[in-house]
C-alpha cells in the first residue's frame, strides 16, 4: 500500500511572498534607525535591504518572469482562469519599472549616507539622514503596491501557466538565488 503525503508541495509564490514579509520588516527597522538618528546601525540596514532586495528581483527577472513569458500561448485563456497574454507582459513590463526604481533610489540613498556612516558631525548628516528617510519612505509605498499586484496576481499565474514539475523547478532555483547573498551578509 502506497502512503500519501497531505503536506502541500512548498510553492514559489509562498517562497517570494515570505521574502516580501522579511523585507518589509528590514524597512520598517531601517526607518526606526533613521528616525533615531542611529546611522552607522541605518547603515548596515540599508545595505542588507539593498542586498536582499537585488537577490529578490535578480530571482523575479531571471526565473520568474521568463516562467510566465515562455508558457505556451495556449494556456493564457481566460477560461484558465489564468491572464491574457498581453496582459501577463504589461504587467511585468510595470513590475520592471518599478524594480528599476527600487534599485536606483536604494543606490543614491546608499551613496547619500555611505561616507557620513561613521562620522560625527550632527548637522551635516542630519540633512543626508532626512533625504533617505524620504527615500525609503518612496520606496515602501511604491513597494506595498508592488507586491500586491505580484501577490494577487502575477505570483498566482504560475499556477495556471505551469505544470507541477515545472513549478517545482522554478520554486528551487528561486530559493537558490534568494540565497546568494553577497559574502559579507553570511553568518
Ligand atoms: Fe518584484
Ligand atoms: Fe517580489
Amino acid at each position: 500500500m502506497t502512503s500519501i503525503n497531505y503536506e502541500r508541495p512548498e510553492q514559489e509564490a509562498s517562497v517570494l511572498v515570505d521574502d516580501h514579509a522579511e523585507l518589509n520588516k528590514l524597512i520598517v527597522q531601517l526607518l526606526v534607525r533613521l528616525d533615531e538618528g542611529d546611522k552607522a546601525r541605518a547603515f548596515e540596514r540599508l545595505d542588507l535591504l539593498w542586498a536582499r532586495l537585488a537577490v529578490h528581483i535578480r530571482a523575479e527577472h531571471l526565473w520568474l518572469f521568463p516562467s510566465i513569458l515562455s508558457a505556451p500561448r495556449a494556456k493564457f485563456t481566460a477560461r484558465s482562469g489564468g491572464p491574457g497574454y498581453q496582459e501577463a507582459q504589461s504587467a511585468i513590463n510595470h513590475l520592471r519599472l518599478d524594480h528599476d526604481f527600487f534599485m536606483h533610489e536604494l543606490g543614491a540613498a546608499i551613496t547619500t549616507i555611505r561616507p557620513h556612516a561613521n562620522v560625527t558631525d550632527h548637522e551635516a548628516t542630519s540633512k543626508q539622514l532626512r533625504y533617505v528617510q524620504n527615500s525609503v519612505v518612496k520606496i515602501q509605498s511604491r513597494l506595498e503596491q508592488h507586491n500586491q499586484l505580484e501577490e494577487n496576481h502575477v505570483y498566482e499565474w504560475v499556477n495556471v501557466l505551469l505544470g507541477e514539475a515545472e513549478r517545482l523547478a522554478l520554486t528551487a532555483r528561486i530559493r537558490h538565488e534568494l540565497a546568494k547573498l553577497p559574502p559579507r551578509f553570511k553568518v
